[in-house]
């Protein structure tokens, strides 16, 4: 026993050590490399943060060198921090799976934007994610879903399916439900320029009606009342969803609604603040960034009204060279931070992350403004 106690202690002292070595950081630093624990830049894209036992998790794509980085080579990373400066690299907590090729995520396929939350009533880690299966580029449209027991993994993945399969929409109209004109032309190249503004004609919710909806960029959403969304680019990007999951968060209720059609909305990011709810989002333009949207709404569902672009200064109109992925909450606190990524697709891993604090003024209004570095007493 004496022997263990010992080992333990210097196992203790040894992982200090190795902590201390680095500098501990006190900034915010946008767009700049973002050391860990080890020393090594944060390997955690795409990401999202979950606040629990007043610890933060962050989970991300995990991204390699290379353009084949692009795709999953390996999962998704997990870092955690109680200050939001200092990450600690907890590994890879969801993994590809190397030695089935026929596994809907296997090495190689495209796992996008996980996001993890809590269920009190299951007491389980709920991770949902954007899933193309290998080979596939982006024309699957998929989600996946996987469960743990701990929020450091590992996570086991369950299923991947197209959302709302044989449900319409809260706000279905008359003529979705008329028969779908065949739709022959590819309409898919990621923004647009490929669909008259306005789509009604191709249907595709009614196209798509029978096999479950496409879902791309998404998030996770959970409200004061327990109850779970997921938003996802959806309808060939052109529409965003808004989908209530069920009790356990492992599929959905079967109650949605369609928003803010033919604005090709991608990354979408969510809060609420004082009872409202607001989301930002960006356009649809592949890896390069462009200008972010926003709205608000005193209902998930709606009505929601766009606000603009919530970027000011310089390089507003590319969202500082970034896309959004999450809007984390500072614990205790009534404050915000916008995620985003500046994506490199030429090599992936040395992707920046951009965190700004996002400005609600008790008018609602909604603003991001470039910091060169900051801290969390920004908000003092
Ligand atoms: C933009 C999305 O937001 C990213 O997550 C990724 O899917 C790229 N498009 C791929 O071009």
């Amino acid at each position: 026993m004496r022997y263990l106690l010992i080992f333990c202690s210097l196992l203790i002292a040894n992982c200090k050590e190795k902590d201390s070595r680095f500098e501990k950081l006190s900034t915010f630093n946008p767009g700049q490399d973002w050391l860990d624990n080890r020393g090594k830049h944060i390997n955690a894209h795409g990401g999202g943060i979950l606040l629990h036992d007043n610890t933060y998790f962050w989970y991300g794509e995990h991204k390699i060198e290379g353009k084949i980085g692009n795709t999953a080579q390996v999962g998704v990373h997990l870092y955690t921090s109680t200050d939001l400066y200092n990450w600690r690299d907890e590994g890879i907590v969801l993994q590809v799976d190397e030695t089935n090729s026929n596994s809907d995520i296997s090495k190689g396929c495209i796992l996008e934007r996980p996001k993890v939350l809590f269920n009190d009533k299951t007491n389980k880690f709920v991770m949902w994610f954007h899933l193309e299966p290998k080979n596939q580029n982006y024309s699957s449209a998929l989600t996946g879903v996987a469960i743990s027991n701990s929020p450091r993994g590992p996570f086991r993945f369950i299923k991947s399916l197209r959302p709302n399969k044989g449900v319409w929409p809260l706000n279905v109209k008359k003529f979705h439900k008329k028969k779908v004109p065949k739709i022959t032309k590819k309409i898919y190249c990621g923004g647009p320029e490929c669909m008259p503004h306005h789509v009604d004609s191709l249907n595709i919710l009614g196209r798509d009606f029978e096999i479950g909806q496409m879902s791309r960029d998404m998030t996770l959403f959970k409200d004061d009342d327990g109850k779970a969304y997921q938003l996802y680019s959806s309808e060939e990007n052109s529409t965003l969803h808004i989908s209530q999951l069920s009790d356990d968060y492992l599929s959905h209720s079967g109650t949605y609604k369609r928003f803010f059609q033919y604005r090709f909305m991608e990354a979408p990011t969510i809060i609420k603040k004082n009872g409202k709810y607001f989301i930002i989002a960006s356009g649809c333009t592949g890896w390069n960034p462009n200008a972010a949207r926003s709205a608000s709404a005193d209902n998930i569902f709606g009505p929601w009204t766009e606000l603009g672009n919530p970027c000011i200064g310089e390089n507003a109109n590319t969202t500082f060279n970034s896309q959004g992925t999450f809007i984390l909450k500072v614990k205790n606190t009534e404050n915000y931070i916008f995620m985003a990524d500046r994506w490199k697709p030429s090599n992936p891993i040395e992707g920046k992350y951009i965190w700004l604090p996002l400005n609600i003024s008790d008018n609602n209004s909604i603003e991001l403004e470039w910091q060169e570095k900051w801290d969390l007493s920004i908000f003092n």
